[in-house]
């Protein structure tokens, strides 16, 4: 397995009602949170695109969760894209809790300031989406947080990363093919 430390991506700016491109398929994600001087990263199977413009993204993050905590407070968070090559680190942040453990010294993740937020960006994902809290009507109820992506860094190769889909109980599926059908019109 990749070191999670190593620097892998040159990144460029990209438009963020294009984000779908890659989170539409809904791989496994890595969230990375802080409030005030605390900082923690869970991993996120459960979540959907529910607009373009503004770029909308709607998150389930059980209450339980420490970083429930964090974002519920600062209402901001990034959702970082690990490839394949980090699955095995991918499933052990899920299966731990970042209330007493920093989980990126934990795991060597190194990490950026948010350009546009405060929180960090995992430099070692494919891309980094900045995310605002939209809309919060959902969480007492279902823990459900509506993000609007307001920054989106996207590695510039490839053009297709080879992420993993997540199953449930420990099954998991890469991201296979990728091949274009242009729309009628
Ligand atoms: C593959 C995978 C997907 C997960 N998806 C979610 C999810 O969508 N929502 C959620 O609340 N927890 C999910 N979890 C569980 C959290 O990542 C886990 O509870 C984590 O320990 C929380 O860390 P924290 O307490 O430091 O915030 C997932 C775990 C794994 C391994």
């Amino acid at each position: 397995m990749l070191s999670a430390k190593k620097k892998l991506y040159k990144k460029k700016d990209y438009p963020v009602e294009d984000v779908r491109f890659y989170l539409e398929p809904s791989p496994a994600v890595l969230l990375t949170s802080q409030y005030k001087n605390e900082r923690n990263v869970m991993t996120l199977g459960w979540y959907t695109i529910m607009e373009f413009t503004p770029s909308l993204i709607g998150c389930m993050i059980s209450g339980s969760n420490h970083s429930f905590e964090l974002i519920k407070k600062s209402r901001v968070c990034v959702i970082n894209l690990p490839t394949v090559k980090l699955s095995h680190t991918v499933v052990d942040i899920g299966n731990c809790s970042g209330i007493n453990i920093d989980k990126f010294d934990k795991f060597g993740l190194e990490t950026e300031k948010g350009h546009k937020i405060n929180a960090p960006l995992l430099v070692n994902c494919y891309a980094n989406f900045e995310c605002r809290l939209y809309d919060s009507k959902l969480v007492k109820d279902y823990n459900f947080f509506i993000f609007e992506i307001v920054k989106a860094h996207v590695a510039t190769s490839p053009k297709y990363p080879k992420t993993i889909q997540y199953r449930g109980n420990s099954h998991f599926i890469d991201s296979g093919r990728n091949f274009k059908i242009p729309s009628l019109k």
